[in-house]
């Protein structure tokens, strides 16, 4: 099985420019590598920070974008979304689980727990007594054998980033409680905010972060001011390989150019 992960298009209603570049453009162009490439994905999971502000034309455009993508496409808020608009342009009529915008996906390969991690007005993640309570129930009411998949906007760790480290998930503890007497269920935590192609574990649990599809932090693992240092580093998104055994987490640069030739 093929998913795609793509986090942190901060579409501007107007498309104005962000940081430079045109998030809009940018989308449409990893939308179009994904067509091209990637259309056979089971589906597409946006992993947060989908608009820039609350402006509703920027979800729309997300909206209308998304559908151009032949496979179903799973949405989770990040810090900058608007959860009303979020809901309004992307929720599709669904029922939201005690308000927040998780789901659970089956798989052939097992659930996908989309957490809300939206603390209106910060930046830094939360997961709310009722939020863990949610994923305590889908942990604990399925059935022995199934294996689990977290999706987050927030890291649940430091990642060595003192920038970003700043604005983690505030309950990263509680989430271990919960989810720890399942860890050897759970195959991996996909997350996006950090903007970078990160890799590693978390108490034995692997996880990825991938790229923003517009602009990127800078591996700056000193400055700890309350603005982050980013840069034009390629943006990219995640191509993710599944089977029984085996994940695969690949970082597609969807802009670079040059010739191809074999090695
Ligand atoms: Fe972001």
């Amino acid at each position: 099985m093929k998913i795609i992960q793509i986090s942190d298009t901060h579409l501007t209603g107007d498309d104005r420019l962000l940081f430079g570049s045109s998030p809009g453009q940018r989308l449409a162009a990893a939308i179009d590598s994904i067509r091209r490439d990637h259309a056979d994905a089971a589906f597409c999971l946006f992993t947060g920070d989908l608009a820039e502000g609350a402006e509703v034309a920027a979800y729309r455009r997300l909206a209308d974008l998304a559908a151009t993508l032949p496979m179903p496409c799973h949405f989770l808020p990040g810090n900058h979304d608007a959860r009303g608009l979020f809901r309004q342009v992307l929720g599709g009529g669904r029922a939201y689980a005690d308000g927040f915008e998780q789901q659970a996906v089956d798989t052939r390969f097992g659930r996908f727990l989309l957490l809300d991690t939206l603390r209106s007005g910060s930046a830094s993640g939360e997961l709310c007594a009722q939020r863990i309570a949610w994923l305590d129930r889908q942990l604990a009411q399925a059935r022995p054998d199934l294996r689990f998949w977290l999706v987050m906007h927030h890291p649940p760790l430091p990642v060595g980033i003192p920038s970003m480290d700043q604005y983690a998930l505030a309950e990263a503890d509680q989430l271990w409680e919960c989810i720890a007497p399942y860890r050897d269920r759970i195959r991996h935590i996909l997350f996006g905010h950090v903007h970078r192609a990160i890799g590693g574990s978390w108490h034995g649990i692997p996880f990825s972060c991938t790229k923003s599809t517009n602009h990127q932090v800078a591996l700056d693992l000193r400055s700890r001011g309350v603005d982050v240092p980013g840069g034009h580093e390629a943006p990219g998104f995640a191509v993710i390989l599944i089977d029984a055994d085996n994940v695969v987490v690949h970082h597609h640069e969807f802009l670079a150019t040059g010739p191809a030739f074999l090695l």
